[in-house]
């Protein structure tokens, strides 16, 4: 959907882009790259270094324009700060805070030099190009695909003259900014190969994001199926159940939330079997709360901020975006996953508070505030799932309450879960790639707050522990199934700007589970 920035890798003596920044270590003189370019301009940068009392430190940056010798109209050095210590996302991070830089310099193209080492026990220099790359790509993203008067303004038209073809074609290089960027290091051809596998990983994440910035009228339980059934192209089985094969599943609880809107709910089917074996193994299944918007239904939300929850398919989202990734690296497992599509409306066909709905798994349940609404969609997607699939565990991601972002704000999810291996696996996947998780308390006392006194089930609980009531609830839909809950209303939409998002629609989770399934879920 949204433009993406052509990355490509080439060697270190060839520099001709004007607008360049080399990345430097911490320390008292360049690298051999850093050291080059200074010769050729006749000593300017260590001038300038020296002038500015320039040491390297992590994300400090100084500009020397115009330099004597060398192409580029603008070289910015930029330091990396100890690199020995620096990890696969510290990399990344760089990555994004270089683009950031340039980008601000409004041009097409760009280049950046890789002059540093791994260390030790770092990365190889390669890796590193790679890493830096892949956060230049995230961070390069924005939503604009509807912003045509700024696009007009960008360009200096008043949008009513007939432009030639020509006029055209240069506008619509300057709307895009900065389209093409070549990472220059020592071995272009092992940091290409490096960049292979994280260059799938960013489309899913950048597809996330598309999925969480788009709004609700151009992307209904439809639309966002016909998204997903893209990922054919990349090798994926896409099914796409309607609501009459959901109704025939028995899905009451997922089509008792579809109930009051115009737009039919679908649920997205997606498989990728990557493996080589010829017995094909246990899945292991992602499900995602997949609400397109979340009017709270009869208990409707408040006016304000209502907007917000365009993005109550965040999990969704990142399903669909990791089940990209996944294929798109070729990654060696087999995984299924699940996307739960509805539109939570106020009608005179919406589910009333107090209605009883049978679920997929035969439990019934007593809805006594639709606004609660993705346990319901949870329930019945993964109990079909565990039904279908007898998945090795399931992973469900959703936008489901904002009691998490009282807990934890903006800077975790929060994970339930009934197996503590795969609490530590996603807790080490967390600190690998800083999409962080906090593990919040499964237990039998919330449990009981959710006991309903004319069903099986209430989705309601008390007063207190919103997020620990909701995991409750989905506890019982999963049986003895290795599981885990992420709620990430926090992190998904709205949760702040940093050196690789600048946008609303966060992608959060992607990089996370691509991480889990790396680690331990690949032969
Ligand atoms: N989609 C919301 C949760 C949410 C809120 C996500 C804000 C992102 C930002 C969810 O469906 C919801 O409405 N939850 C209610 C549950 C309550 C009625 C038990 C909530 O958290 O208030
Ligand atoms: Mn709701
Ligand atoms: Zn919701």
């Amino acid at each position: 959907m949204t433009d993406r920035i052509d990355i490509t890798f080439a060697a270190l003596d060839k520099r001709t882009e004007p607008v360049a920044a080399l990345i430097v270590a911490d320390g008292p003189s360049f690298g051999d790259a850093g050291r080059d370019l200074d010769e050729q301009s006749g000593g300017a940068l260590s001038n300038a270094a020296t002038a500015a009392d320039f040491k390297g430190r992590m994300k400090s940056a100084i500009e020397v324009l115009a330099p004597p010798g060398i192409a580029a109209k603008r070289l910015l050095v930029i330091g990396a700060g100890q690199t020995a210590e620096a990890k696969e996302n510290d990399w990344a991070l760089l990555g994004g805070y270089v683009l950031g830089q340039i980008a601000q310099r409004k041009c097409e193209q760009a280049s950046v030099v890789v002059d540093v080492d791994g260390g030790e026990e770092g990365l190889t220099a390669d890796a590193i190009a790679a890493e830096v790359a892949f956060g230049a790509m995230l961070r390069h993203y924005s939503f604009r695909k509807y912003l045509t008067r700024r696009n007009d303004e960008a360009n200096g038209r008043n949008g009513d003259a007939a432009d030639s073809a020509a006029q055209q074609k240069r506008a619509a290089q300057r709307r895009e900014g900065l389209s093409k960027l070549v990472v220059h290091c020592a071995r272009p051809e092992k940091a290409k190969a490096a960049f292979q596998r994280l260059r799938g990983i960013g489309e899913g994440v950048l597809l996330a994001r598309d999925l969480v910035n788009e709004p609700a009228n151009t992307l209904g339980p439809v639309e966002f199926a016909a998204e997903a059934k893209k990922l054919e192209k990349l090798g994926v089985d896409v099914e796409i159940l309607d609501d009459k094969e959901l109704k025939k599943l028995g899905m009451g609880a997922l089509l008792a939330v579809a109930q009051g809107s115009e737009r039919p709910a679908r649920v997205a089917v997606m498989t990728w079997n990557g493996t080589k074996s010829k017995k094909v193994p246990q899945p292991v299944c992602f499900v995602g709360k997949g609400v397109v918007f979340d009017t709270g239904g009869i208990s409707i939300k408040p006016a304000s901020g209502m907007e917000d929850m365009k993005g109550d398919m965040g999990g969704a989202a990142c399903v669909t975006g990791l089940m990209h990734a996944l294929a798109a690296r070729k990654a060696n497992v087999h995984v299924v996953g699940l996307i739960g599509l509805v539109e939570n409306m106020p009608s005179g066909s919406a589910t009333r508070p107090g209605d009883i709905v049978v679920s997929h798994s035969g439990q019934t349940i007593e809805v006594l505030n639709t606004d609660a609404e993705g346990r319901l969609v949870l329930a019945d997607v993964m109990s079909y799932a565990i039904d279908r699939f007898k998945p090795r565990f399931v992973v469900d991601l959703a936008t489901l309450t904002g009691a998490i972002m009282v807990a934890l704000g903006k800077e975790y999810a929060g994970m339930f879960t009934n197996d503590d291996g795969l609490a530590a696996q996603l807790t080490e996947a967390s600190r690998a790639t800083g999409e962080k998780v906090w593990r919040m308390p499964l237990d039998k006392a919330y449990d009981k707050m959710i006991d309903s006194k004319n069903a099986d089930v209430k989705n309601l609980g008390g007063r207190w522990a919103g997020a620990c009531t909701a995991a409750a609830f989905l506890q019982r839909f999963v049986k003895d199934t290795p599981w885990v809950h992420i709620d990430l209303a926090g992190t998904a939409m709205d949760s702040g700007r940093n050196d690789i998002n600048q946008s609303w629609g966060s992608g959060w989770g992607v990089r996370l589970l691509d991480r889990l399934v790396t680690d331990h879920y690949e032969k």
